[in-house]
This record gives C-alpha cells, structure tokens and sequence, in this order.
C-alpha cells in the first residue's frame, strides 16, 4: 500500500496511519499503525496539525459514510436534527449565508486599501445575529447544525466572532467588552488572506517553509491591522491567538501572562469552532466529545480562568437532555460533576444511577 501525506481537511475516519503525529511540542498525538477515528481528527486539530501520513489504497482513499456508531443511531431524530428544522435555524442560517458574502468583499477591500475597514457593516451583521438568539447556548446549538461552507475562511471568522460573545457574556464581560471580543472574532485571521489559496488549501506534504508561511498569517494580519481604527486588543487577538499558554504556540512561543486576555479566550473559542464544524465526511462533534478533548489536552495549553467556565456553562446547559451513550443506551443527564466536566450523573431508563467519571469505558455521543 502506498503512503501518502494527506491535508487535515482531507483525512476520514477509517484511514491507516503510518508514521507518529506529534504535535509542535513533540508530543506523540496519533501513534501510527492505529485506525483514525472522528476523535483522533478532531484531537490533531486541536493541536494545530495540518496533515498527516497515511496508508493510501482505493478502498480507504475515499470518505467513508458518517461514524462507525451510526449505524446505531439512525432510529432516532437527534436533538440537533429537530432544531434543523425550525423556523428559528431556518432564519438564522439565511443571516448567515448572507453575511458571507459581504465579509468576504469587506475584508477583501481593506487589504487592497489603507483605509479603515467597514468595521459598522461586519460589526452590525454579527450582532444581529448575536441578538436573534435567546441563549447562549442556544447559538452554539443553531452553530452546530450549520452546514460545511467552502469559504472557510469567512464563515470561520463569524462563528469565532458569535463563540466570542457568548464565552464574553458567560465571563460578566459588559456590552463594550464583548463588542470588542466580536471584533477580534471578525478579524482575526485576516492575514490568511494575503497567504497564497495553494499553500492554505494544499493536498500533499507541508514544507517547512510553507507551514512557516502559513504561521505568518498571525503576525501578517497585525500588520494589515495595526495602523486601522480598530481597538488595541483587536490588533494583538490577531497577532497572539495561536499563543499557547504552555509556551507551545506561535508565533513568539509566549507563555501564560506574557499572552493578551483577549487572545486568550480568542484561542478557545478558535478551537472550539476548528472542531464543532461539521466536514464533508462526519456530522459536527457532539459537544461532550469535544469538551473531553480539552478536558485531556486544554488546561496545559488555554487559560482555566476561562477555559472552565466555557466548559461549565457547555456542560450545564444539557443536564435535562436525554442522551445516547457509546454503548448505544439511553438516559437523561442528571449532574455536572465539577472535575469530570465530559461525564456527568446520567438516569438510565429502569431508574438506575450512573457516574460516568467512575467509569472508563462509556461516554456520551450524542444528545437527543
Ligand atoms: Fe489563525
């Protein structure tokens, strides 16, 4: 069989990996030899890994159907399915498609001038948006039926910016505050628009030197940005936002405080965004999957001081759902457990009690 290197966006569950995935640290990530699943995807992400080798064969070449499990699932509507079909996601994803476009013209033309950026119009998009919704949760939940847009770019930078409002009201920020975490949303990743669409959207093996351009979007984007009337935390979010807590990050290797507060809860709800939207190939990540992520490999790179309360207010918002386990039962979440946010009390159906934090095999995979 042969070995090819394959892009992040283009690797499916069911390929064979064939050499380590270490994440910038020299972490090992994936072992090789082992059979990607949705999670180890989403796990190379969240470490920022643009690619890995695999063993590539006509038959695992190709996106195989959703997950492994859904051939269990399909009996049921999901919750999020429901919500689909409501008026609600129904004008809320029209929002959102009409937006693209005029982010994209927007920040197009301020790269092209020196003028300051329409910032009122993108502004004023997003916070209808914001606004149309009663919760906050409720906005990740409508995030999470979204569909796959081609244009990653513009539709990433508006559900970074939603992600900023609400992890910016669960903080007690005020109007002003969270207006200004929007922004950093808005426009954090501009400088990827002056990196070439081949390198961004390359197929094959990164060399060091184009991931060393693609890096270059963190501190291009200050430089479009630093001389345009845009706040001072805007500017830094887009120069700071893959700093990692740890040292780990880019592109100055900053550590703990030496990084903004405003990039730092930029880079979680960054994160957040990079692994709840749904492929081509795979259905958006249950939120409980993607809060054990960050509960195994989070608190070393993202700030706990915001970091648990975006994970507590996640986690609390479901207890009342039913959910469906990876066994295939069902039960009703009953009590957040503090320091197992991913595994709560669960009430099975027969009135039994279950603490998935005392057990290692069973985790929620979908709600209902
Ligand atoms: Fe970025």
């Amino acid at each position: 069989m042969e070995v090819k290197r394959i892009n992040i966006n283009d690797l499916t569950p069911g390929m064979l990996v064939a050499d380590n995935v270490y994440n910038s640290a020299n972490q090992l990530i994936v072992p090789r030899d082992v059979v990607l699943t949705d999670k180890a995807i989403t796990r190379m992400r969240f470490h920022s890994i643009s690619s890995a080798r695999v063993y590539v064969s006509d038959e695992n070449a190709s996106p195989k159907p959703a997950s492994a499990a859904a051939g269990k699932e399909a009996r049921e509507v999901s919750f999020f399915e429901k919500l689909r079909g409501t008026e609600e996601f129904i004008a809320f994803n029209q929002d959102f498609e009409k937006s693209i476009p005029v982010f994209e013209q927007k920040l197009t033309a301020m790269l092209k001038g020196s003028a300051d950026p329409d910032n009122d119009t993108l502004t004023g998009m997003v916070d209808d948006m914001f606004h149309s919704c009663r919760t906050g949760i409720q906005l990740f939940n409508l995030l999470h039926c979204m569909r796959n847009f081609d244009d990653v770019t513009f539709s990433h930078s508006i559900n970074v910016s939603l992600i900023c409002g609400v992890l910016g009201t669960w903080l007690g920020r005020d109007k002003a505050e969270i207006e200004v975490l929007m922004q950093c949303g808005i426009y954090h990743d501009v400088g990827k628009l002056l990196i070439p669409k081949a390198i961004l959207d390359k197929p094959g093996k990164l060399s060091p030197e184009e991931y060393a351009l693609i890096k270059t979007h963190t501190t291009q984007g200050y430089n479009v940005l630093k001389d345009r009337k845009l706040p001072r935390e805007v500017k830094l979010a887009a120069m700071m936002h893959h700093e990692r807590c740890d040292g780990s990050g880019y592109p100055m290797g900053l550590k703990g405080n030496q990084i903004e507060e405003c990039a730092k809860i930029l880079a979680i709800a960054d994160v957040y965004e990079a692994m709840t939207s749904p492929r081509v190939y795979r259905k958006a990540l249950c939120p409980f999957e993607v809060i054990h992520l960050f509960e195994v490999d989070g608190l070393s790179l993202f700030d706990p001081v915001y970091l648990l309360p975006f994970m507590e207010n996640i986690t609390q918002s479901y207890v009342g759902n039913q959910v469906r386990l990876s066994d295939g039962t069902i039960g009703q979440i009953i009590f957040i457990n503090k320091l197992a946010y991913s595994r709560p009390v669960i009430k099975m159906n027969g009135d039994e009690y279950v603490d998935l934090s005392k057990e290692s095999g069973r985790t929620i995979m979908e709600i209902l």
